[in-house]
């Protein structure tokens, strides 16, 4: 809801937790007031901002006739250099006389549904009507508006800002900066946590006193990055996850970005984020509009968890197309780790048999389909199938996978050219390079221009006849670069500063053409797995690789990481070999499931070659999560113990009516003689009573070795060929764990699994985890139970 004290010029925005609060200065200004726990209407907003009552010394006063009011100590909506705020200014001009001071003064402002805009990703109305406060800020003397939009989403406690700049002189401008917000507070012991990382090692949590100074995380690698996520959160020093202050802004965009957390001599913290306004500038002719990305900001009071949520549920509702947004994804099987670049139909077909005899119900072809591709040196940018490897073509393939009962899915890159391919050939003016310079190289690729209109429709084009030309139900869209050589011959010298955003704009139309054409495809974003995890991609494509490291411990601090800004429901998780591909690790093949199946599930290895053993293992895992897919996609996620910070991790889903829950244990190296585990499950109803029973599971016999003389009741020399073939065939199966529990037991003293082996002996009730060990726990309500307690 939105509210407006007309005479005290206060705005009162208001979500089902959260009130954002802001007025006019008696300076015109635009002031921050509050941001927080929901605060009633008619609260008296007078004691809530920070006031002086005599002139602060050596600032520089803005109005001779109030002496007390500086603009470096007032909470600003959107700060602009010039008059005598010296912290980041969130927009920056260059006007056509040199001069760059500016001040931007309240003109107006209205009530909207939500407005839209064609031009980039943004959080969508859909069902729910958003209400979008626009408040018309104006330089009088340079004559530029900007509008601030503030779009309401009650139910997710969150609020959505961008900002429009207009240029409504007669001049042309350079806009040097453009961020998307800018949030003042008084800084009281705020850490700040981001999501750092690299390729295979995404979305570590980074968390650090936010100490005088300023704090800047960006990409200038032309994606939002594996670098930095553009999300970030703020929260007080005591804030877990269950309990404590805590605000979240993420970016609703793809491209350069930067998050700014400033906090000044006088203990004032300012957050920003936006378009990086390294190497941008953008030349703003007359009556011309510049449109910034969104923001998504919420706030929680009670941990990270309920802030997490939000973000899942607006991303969940706002952000993913609708046809998507609850849709069950399929379990993928994907060649890969199996093949890379060397395949032939005849392996594809043995590899497709093997997997759906597992239950798979998506075979996705990787890289190496097209031109002259078998290695990464050649092909990319020839859309077209290589006959040397499939003479059927695309077509015949899919149909022949369709007629093992499954979906056919495709991998292209479509943004990237190799110079050894008909395309480079052809046009060689469609990288991005300068012509005076050798280009520099990142998988043997050039990035094609994407701000030319004919590269667009090129690539529409190309992916659309291959939409085309087969039964393909879902694309695997992959971008394996980071940008340099930035330069664009479509673009004057006076534009060049456009390129990276313009690149994004033109990507984001194809993205539109194509999903509107073909509402039905799959879309998974890609690059280099999850160098591109952001809000903006999600807009088009409702699932993201998550990461090319798939190694069973790796993955768990990579989602954990990632969980914080994104649902599982996006995250692409897929099962592959042991010792992993990434860090030479060996991890137990349940554990890699236990991991993967909180999120979208999918295999990735030689499924011709699975031992017996390995094939009921799997067989039993689809199962499971088939049978369990909507609350382990769509349930709500919490994270109840950090594998950052201790030797477990446990993780849950819970279904919206809290009948149903899903509860991940992992540890990672055995403890000897270890402590109890008790596991808070105070997300579970105590009114309930419920069921607790862990997923049936196997070991494989090689893992006790030598040992096996105890585990099993025969003797068997672990050397012998008896022992090698059992170990093949013979399911040791873990340890049965059937509790009832009351919610009131579960909610305030947790749960308790069975006890962890000791190392004095073992039997059925001993849960031998072993380093890199995991359990599933599923909890039902029990209806009967339930019935007689209400
Ligand atoms: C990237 C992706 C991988 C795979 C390869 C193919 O690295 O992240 O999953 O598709 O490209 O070249």
């Amino acid at each position: 809801m939105i509210y407006i004290n007309e005479d005290k010029k206060v705005f009162h925005l208001q979500t089902d937790n959260t009130s954002y609060i802001i007025r006019i200065l008696p300076s015109s200004h635009l002031g921050q007031v509050y941001y927080g726990e929901i605060l009633d209407v008619n609260h008296d907003t007078e004691n809530l901002k920070p006031k002086h009552d005599i002139e602060v010394g050596s600032q520089v006063i803005y109005d001779e006739n109030d002496k007390t009011f500086n603009l470096n100590l007032a909470f600003l909506e959107m700060p602009t250099y010039g008059k005598g705020d010296f912290r980041e200014p969130m927009l920056h001009f260059r006007f056509s006389d040199g001069s760059r001071t500016s001040d931007f003064l309240y003109l107006k402002h209205e009530v909207v549904a939500k407005p839209v805009f064609k031009e980039m990703p943004e959080t969508k109305a859909y069902k729910d009507e958003i209400e979008t406060l626009i408040i018309t800020m104006r330089d009088n003397v340079k004559n530029v508006e900007v509008d601030l939009h503030y779009s309401v989403f009650r139910h997710q406690d969150v609020i959505v800002r961008r900002v429009v700049i207009r240029n409504e002189s007669e001049n042309s401008l350079i806009l040097e900066k453009a961020l998307s917000m800018n949030f003042d507070t008084f800084s009281d012991n705020y850490q700040l946590t981001t999501f750092e990382g690299a390729w295979i090692r995404e979305r570590m949590i980074n968390k650090r006193v936010v100490e005088q100074g300023i704090i800047k995380i960006d990409s200038k690698k032309g994606v939002s990055s594996a670098d930095h996520n553009p999300f970030i959160i703020i929260s007080k020093d005591e804030t877990n996850e269950m309990y404590g202050k805590c605000f979240g802004f993420g970016l609703v965009y793809s491209g350069n970005f930067e998050a700014v957390i400033e906090r000044s001599p006088f203990d004032l913290l300012r957050v920003q984020i936006g378009i990086n306004s390294f190497d941008f500038y953008w030349e703003l002719k007359k009556k011309e509009k510049f449109v910034t990305p969104e923001v998504v900001m919420s706030f929680s009071n009670k941990g990270l968890n309920t802030l997490s949520k939000n973000y899942h549920s607006l991303i969940n509702n706002h952000i993913i197309k609708p046809d998507w947004a609850k849709k069950e994804r399929p379990v993928l099987f994907n060649n890969w780790e199996a093949t890379m670049f060397d395949f032939t139909q005849r392996k594809l077909i043995k590899l497709a048999k093997s997997a759906q005899k597992l239950g798979i119900e998506l075979f996705v072809l990787d890289d190496g389909w097209f031109g002259n591709r078998n290695s990464d040196t050649a092909g990319l940018g020839d859309w077209y199938v290589n006959k040397k490897k499939l003479p059927l073509g695309i077509s015949k393939l899919a149909e022949k996978i369709n007629k093992l009962g499954m979906d056919f899915g495709i991998w292209v890159e479509p943004e990237m050219v190799n110079m050894d391919s008909d395309l480079y050939r052809l046009h060689p003016d469609w990288a991005i390079k300068h012509d005076d310079r050798d280009p520099s190289f990142g998988r043997n690729q050039l990035i094609l221009d994407l701000t030319k209109e004919e590269v667009r429709n090129y690539l529409v084009k190309c992916i659309s006849d291959l939409i085309e030309s087969a039964n393909i139900k879902y694309i695997k869209w992959d971008m394996n670069r980071s940008f340099s050589d930035i330069y664009s011959n479509s673009l004057d010298h006076n534009n060049q500063g456009k390129l990276v955003h313009l690149y994004q704009l033109g990507l984001y139309d194809i993205l539109e053409r194509l999903t509107t054409k073909h509402p039905e495809i799959l879309f998974e974003s890609c690059a280099s797995g999850g160098n591109r995890f952001d809000m903006g991609m999600l807009y088009y494509m409702p699932q993201v690789w998550t990461s090319d490291n798939t190694d069973g411990y790796c993955r768990q601090l990579i989602q954990y990481g990632t969980s914080y800004g994104y649902p599982q429901s996006v995250m692409g998780a897929h099962v592959s070999d042991s010792p992993s591909a990434q860090v030479i690790r060996k991890t137990p093949l349940e554990t890699r499931f236990n991991v993967a199946a909180f999120g979208l599930l999918g295999y990735e290895f030689d499924a011709s070659t699975l031992s017996s053993f390995e094939k009921k293992v799997i067989k039993n895992q689809i199962n499971f999560y088939k049978k369990h897919r909507k609350l382990l996609q769509f349930g709500e996620f919490h994270r109840i113990k950090n594998p950052f910070e201790t030797n477990n991790m446990y993780i849950a889903v819970t279904s919206k009516d809290k009948k149903e829950c899903i509860l991940g244990v992992y540890k990672t190296l055995e403890q000897p003689n270890g402590t109890y585990e008790i596991i808070d499950m105070s997300m579970l109803d105590r009114n309930y009573t419920y069921k607790a029973e862990n997923r049936k599971s196997y070991f494989n016999l090689n893992k006790f070795g030598y040992l096996v003389k105890h585990a099993l009741p025969v003797k068997l020399n672990p050397n012998g060929v008896l022992f090698h073939i059992l170990s093949k065939y013979y399911l040791y199966e873990i340890e049965k764990d059937e509790q009832i529990i009351s919610g009131d037991k579960l909610v305030n003293n947790g749960f308790i699994p069975k006890q962890n082996f000791l190392g004095s002996g073992i039997n059925d009730s001993i849960r031998l985890m072993g380093d890199f060990g995991s359990r599933l726990y599923y909890f039902k309500a029990l209806e009967e139970e339930n019935e007689k307690n209400n």
